[in-house]
Order: structure tokens, then sequence, then C-alpha cells
């Protein structure tokens, strides 16, 4: 009984300590000349585990066929925009200071129709036990609409993949 007891408590309390981090699924129409997040949320599975991540998104512009890198992101450190179409336009707005990146949204300035395709998030992270790493893909989807004005309701259209694997 004692125990019993014991094990529901524990379980309550591992349950509030991972409750900070929700994996929202992102909106997915943007109103041409506004900013627009991108969003990116990979939960850690086990919150108490030190882990390191890294963001890298991709876009493929509507009735083309492949992605090209627009940002990657290293937790804690590198930071990179290698494309000219999102030059100056694109804000993080993920976790910040920290190499332990849970969130990894980012922010479209300025929306043009040219930014109507497929964004894809991809997190790549490591948690760190004390005798090995524990290496986790986690790949999510936007397809986005540029619409010209707001609406009153978006349909959010998320496709998740997630492969994991010791390393
Ligand atoms: C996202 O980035 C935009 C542009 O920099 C900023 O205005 C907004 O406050 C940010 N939002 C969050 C939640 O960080
Ligand atoms: C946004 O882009 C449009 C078209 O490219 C341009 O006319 C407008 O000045 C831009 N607005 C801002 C705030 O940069
Ligand atoms: C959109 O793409 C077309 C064709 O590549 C280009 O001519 C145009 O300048 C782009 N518009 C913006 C706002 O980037
Ligand atoms: C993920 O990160 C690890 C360590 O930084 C690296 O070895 C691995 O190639 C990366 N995997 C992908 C799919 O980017």
């Amino acid at each position: 009984m004692a125990n019993c007891l014991f094990v529901v408590l524990s379980l309550s309390s591992a349950s509030l300590c991972h409750g900070a981090c929700v994996e929202v699924d992102s909106d997915t129409d943007a109103v041409v000349s506004e900013g627009f997040k991108l969003g990116c949320i990979s939960c850690k599975m086990r919150g108490e585990v030190p882990a390191e991540a890294t963001v890298e998104w991709s876009f493929m512009p509507k009735g083309e066929s492949e992605f090209t890198k627009v940002r990657e992101v290293r937790g804690g450190g590198q930071d990179d925009i290698p494309d000219e179409r999102f030059y100056e336009r694109l804000d993080w707005n993920g976790s910040k200071k920290t190499k332990d990146l849970q969130d990894g949204s980012i922010y479209i300035l300025n929306v043009t129709w040219n930014d109507t395709g497929t964004y894809r998030c991809i997190f790549n992270r490591t948690l760190t036990f004390t005798s090995y790493g524990f290496h986790t893909d986690v790949t999510k989807i936007v397809h986005l609409n540029v619409v010209p004005r707001r609406s009153a309701t978006a349909t959010p259209l998320i496709i998740q993949q997630i492969t994991v694997n010791d390393s």
C-alpha cells in the first residue's frame, strides 16, 4: 500500500515537471505583407535528461519539387540563414539562450505570395545519459498558404514523422 502511494505521487510530480513543453501545431494561413510565425515545437521525451538540439528549416516553393535549406540553428551557437529569398526576413521565435532547443519556431517578416509552399522543420536532438548519447530526429511539415486577408478559421495540416535510434 505504501509503495503504491509512492508510485502515484512520483508519477504526478513527473507529469507536472514535463508540463512546460506543449507541441502546438503551426498555423498555416499567412496574410500577405504581414508577419507570420511558422511553429515547430518538439518536446523532449525525458525532461530531466540534458540534451542538445539543432533545428533545420527548409522550404519547397509551391510547384517545385525540392527543399532548400533556409535556416539552421544549433542550440547555444551557430545560426545561419543561407537562402537569399529570406534575407533579413526570418526572425527566430524559438528557445533562446539554451543548447536544449525545444521550440524551433521562426517568424517570416513581410510575407510575399512567393512564400507559398511547404516548410520542413527537422529537430536533431541528442540526449546525454551518463554513459551514452541517444539520438532522435523529428520532422514536421507545414503547408503554408498565403492569403489576401485574415480568415476566421485555419485548418492546420501537419504530418509528423519520428525516427528514434541509438547513436
Ligand atoms: C517572433 O518574432 C517577431 C519578429 O521578430 C516578434 O515580433 C515576436 O514578438 C516574436 N514572438 C515570439 C513569441 O518570440
Ligand atoms: C513588404 O513588401 C512589400 C512588397 O514586397 C513592400 O511594398 C512593403 O514596403 C514591404 N513592407 C515592409 C514593412 O517592409
Ligand atoms: C516572386 O518570384 C518571382 C519569380 O521568381 C520574382 O520575379 C519576384 O520578384 C518575387 N517576388 C518577391 C516579392 O520576392
Ligand atoms: C544530428 O546531429 C548529430 C550530432 O551533431 C550528427 O552526427 C548527425 O549527423 C545529425 N543528423 C542529422 C540527420 O542531421
